[in-house]
């Protein structure tokens, strides 16, 4: 089975939108495009129901029903349950919210393994903890490679590690971790498992139940919806944290790590990204299925269509001897996330170059400091990132190329 490329793409208005016709997006690991279906459902919700929720008048009790729709769809979708799912500003919020409402589970000298191959945001937060007591231990990433090897991190378990929080996939370095595996290992040791998943939800939800993750994060404006972070947490641990809410939300999960108080329209549209996942099986397949079985079945399309892209894409990309992979060099281990650095070329000149061919990329260090650290590699100025997704067409990756061959030879 094929993904239908022109069906998919007709989900998402920016592809018929005259002032982007002609340009091709290589920055989704930045955002994606959102789908119709969730600028259909935040339209209507401001339209008909931006009134405060859950209160007996109509407008007021659909938003109310709303809300609990986008919970209960993405919890579908993710194999978990409604409980375990938490609608956050972002992921960088949602992870420092997280950190000051873990620390009082642990005590002094506890000790928590943060991997160098995130983006800051499972990083900054878990190590300001130092300065409350806890030991961090840090998971290198290899200089050459930039992988986080599993050898090193079992010689880091302590009898006093509590958890590691590391990515499923780094937003500069492409390689997909096991995380299933990493799980494994920390909890043989007793220690739990905080996993971003922002740079890999996009390219597929995962089964989180088969993941085995203690808490799991991604961003939902990198998978077609609103600016909103979601935060799976195994239901068990939310009583052992501490409320990061108004007192008298004491004991509601829903609420205890999210002291902001939601956006409710964002968290009401959300559900219009599972629509689309929806739209998309139905005109691929006609078994009925489970939202997991969907998910499952989804995810295999895009993969095989963004492989097949990828795998063009390196085969040039390796063909040239000025430009350096940051990563792996194949599309086994890894996902549309490519990092390049032009050997002797100045990036700057090359990334000019390529936006006048239409090509929005993205340079720089992406927030990921410490895996560029690690691998030695100047944050300033940074890497050429080019990132794509399953809407994402062959003619596309033929016209980066094009405009890399220019930037490159010129
Ligand atoms: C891998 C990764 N983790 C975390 C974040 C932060 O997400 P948010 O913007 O929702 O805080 C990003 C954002 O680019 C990211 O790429």
């Amino acid at each position: 089975m094929q993904l239908d490329l022109e069906f998919v793409r007709s989900q998402f208005p920016a592809f018929s939108e005259p002032t982007l016709k002609g340009w091709a997006f290589f920055e989704n690991a930045g955002g994606s495009y959102p789908c119709k279906q969730f600028i259909h459902r935040l339209t209507n919700f401001y339209m008909k129901n931006k009134v405060q929720v859950n209160y007996p008048y109509p407008a007021s009790k659909l938003a109310g029903e709303l809300m609990e729709a986008s919970y209960k769809s993405m919890a579908d979708y993710l194999n978990v349950e409604e409980s375990e799912i938490h609608f956050g500003p972002s992921t960088t919020q949602n992870v420092y919210v997280l950190a000051n409402a873990m620390r009082p589970m642990w005590k002094d000298g506890d000790e928590i393994i943060v991997s160098c191959q995130d983006h800051e945001a499972n990083a900054g937060a878990w190590r300001k903890l130092a300065d409350q007591g806890i030991k961090i231990v840090e998971w290198h990433v290899q200089a050459e490679t930039g992988l986080l090897c599993l050898e090193a991190l079992e010689g880091l378990f302590s009898d006093r590690t509590k958890m590691v929080a590391f990515p499923h996939c780094s937003n500069v370095i492409g390689h997909v971790n096991p995380v299933k595996e990493i799980s494994q290992m920390a909890h043989k040791s007793g220690a739990l498992t905080v996993v971003d998943g922002v740079g890999y939800a996009p390219h597929g939800f995962p089964d989180l139940k088969a993941l085995g993750a203690d808490i799991y994060l991604f961003s939902l404006y990198k998978t077609f919806g609103p600016h909103l972070g979601l935060m799976y947490v195994r239901k068990d641990l939310i009583g052992k944290m501490k409320n990061q809410s108004h007192f008298f939300k004491e004991g509601i999960s829903r609420s205890m790590l999210t002291p902001a108080g939601p956006d409710h329209a964002q968290i009401a549209a959300a559900s219009g990204i599972v629509d689309y996942l929806d739209a998309v099986y139905e005109h691929h397949f006609d078994e009925k299925a489970t939202p997991a079985q969907r998910n499952n079945a989804l995810n295999k399309l895009f993969r095989e269509h963004e492989k097949m892209l990828l795998d063009r894409l390196l085969d040039f990309l390796r063909s040239r001897d000025d430009i350096q992979i940051v990563g792996p060099e194949n599309s086994e281990a890894r996902l549309p996330i490519v990092s390049i650095i032009p050997g002797n070329k100045n990036i700057k000149k090359v990334y000019t170059i390529l936006t006048k061919h239409q090509l929005m990329l993205g340079i720089g260090h992406f927030y990921a400091v410490r895996p560029l650290m690690d691998m030695d590699i100047l944050t300033e100025p940074g890497v050429l990132r080019i990132s794509f997704l399953h809407y994402t067409s062959m003619e596309e990756i033929n016209q980066l190329i094009a405009g890399l061959k220019v930037a490159l030879d010129t």
